[in-house]
């Protein structure tokens, strides 16, 4: 075989070659060559254009039972990626269309075309269909009004406030007239909050030495609505100060996925009986049937110039794991996106 031809039909993979102990390391992931598929009747190639890279895939990477199935060992990892349709013998599907679906981290795959939406490159830029008009913002657009229920007035906090979901919903909370702050880890990206954002106040959990008295500081007024999405010490302040009738949405608890067991927190069941307070976890599908909703008044925000977006776009297949280990320090603003 030439060397060029040999070249065209290597196809790079992720394979999860250990299960993570603690943060992950580098050495968890394995690149491997595949040959490049072949798309037989009623299939698509599809050519990975942008990867999304997620906290909840941690959880997916220890073999335990949760939502969604865990990756298997020697096997390529699966995220939320953006490619373009580069063969097809599938109606429907066209050479040059750009679909969104849950795939797996290779360079080529081929496709059914089961579970794919078509997104449109004219409509909003490719990578935002992993973020702002896809599983991030609806997760913070469906968690907040569905759970949350905001009222004009209301006092929002937002923790991971400066990532993905959160600078969305610190967003939306403005926008439905709520005062919002929001946690985050470091100076600059507190400023950002306000600054790019709106948010009213923000606090910066790493040199904050009490979080139950900075948040009484910043919300003088008490917590209505508490966006969760880190949980552990900050959320233990947090939940310190709600009020009366008080919604905790629990979306994600990003300090404790690394650790290998849960750390003990305050017990928080009579913090809910005396303030009558709802505390709900939930999963983004749950709401699927409202899907087109969120993405019709996302857009439609994002049109009025009302919501703005931030993204971390790190360059190259190669850098995928370590896009992905940098959400645990912090190092995206934003939705962190890997750009192929
Ligand atoms: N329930 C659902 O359906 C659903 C859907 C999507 C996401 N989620 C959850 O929502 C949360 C946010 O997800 P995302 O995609 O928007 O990620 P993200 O916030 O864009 O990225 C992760 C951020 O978490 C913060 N962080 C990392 N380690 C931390 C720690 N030990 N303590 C406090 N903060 C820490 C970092 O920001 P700092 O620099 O501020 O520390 C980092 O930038 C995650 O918990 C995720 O699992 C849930």
């Amino acid at each position: 075989m030439q060397q060029n031809e040999k070249i065209n039909k290597m196809n790079k993979t992720i394979i999860l070659d250990k299960r993570p102990v603690g943060r992950p390391q580098l050495s968890d992931f394995k690149f491997i060559d595949e040959e490049k598929p072949q798309p037989g009747n009623g299939e698509i190639l599809l050519k990975t254009t942008y990867v999304s890279v997620d906290p909840y895939l941690r959880g997916r990477m220890i073999d335990a039972k949760s939502y969604a199935p865990p990756f298997q060992l020697q096997q390529p990892i699966s995220s939320g990626i953006v490619a373009e349709v580069v063969e097809s013998n599938l109606a429907g599907f066209s050479k040059g269309d750009f679909v969104s679906g849950l795939l797996e981290w290779k360079e080529f795959q081929k496709s059914d075309g089961k579970g794919l939406l078509k997104v449109d490159p004219s409509k909003a830029p490719l990578s935002a269909y992993l973020g702002v008009l896809g599983m991030t913002g609806m997760t913070a657009y469906l968690g907040l009004t569905e759970i949350g229920k905001p009222q004009k007035g209301e006092t929002l906090v937002v923790s991971g406030a400066a990532g993905a979901v959160g600078s969305v919903v610190g967003q939306i909370g403005k926008i439905l007239g709520c005062r919002v702050v929001g946690i985050a880890g470091t100076d600059e990206k507190v400023e950002m909050l306000k600054a790019k954002y709106g948010f009213d106040e923000g606090i910066n959990y790493n040199t904050t030495k009490n979080m139950k008295d900075a948040i009484a500081a910043a919300c003088p007024d008490g917590v209505d609505v508490y966006f969760d999405n880190v949980g552990g010490e900050i959320s233990d302040g947090v939940l310190a100060n709600i009020n009366k009738f008080a919604r905790i949405i629990v979306c994600g608890s990003i300090s404790v996925y690394n650790e290998t067991s849960v750390p003990m927190g305050p017990r928080v069941e009579m913090a809910l009986v005396k303030n009558s307070a709802l505390m709900q976890g939930f999963i983004v599908g749950n709401f699927a049937p409202k899907f087109p909703e969120a993405i019709a008044q996302l857009s439609n925000w994002l049109m009025e110039g009302k919501l703005t977006y931030t993204e971390t776009i790190v360059e190259g297949f190669n850098q995928i794991p370590e896009a992905f280990i940098g959400l645990f320090e912090g190092k995206n603003n934003g939705k962190m996106i890997v750009k192929i």
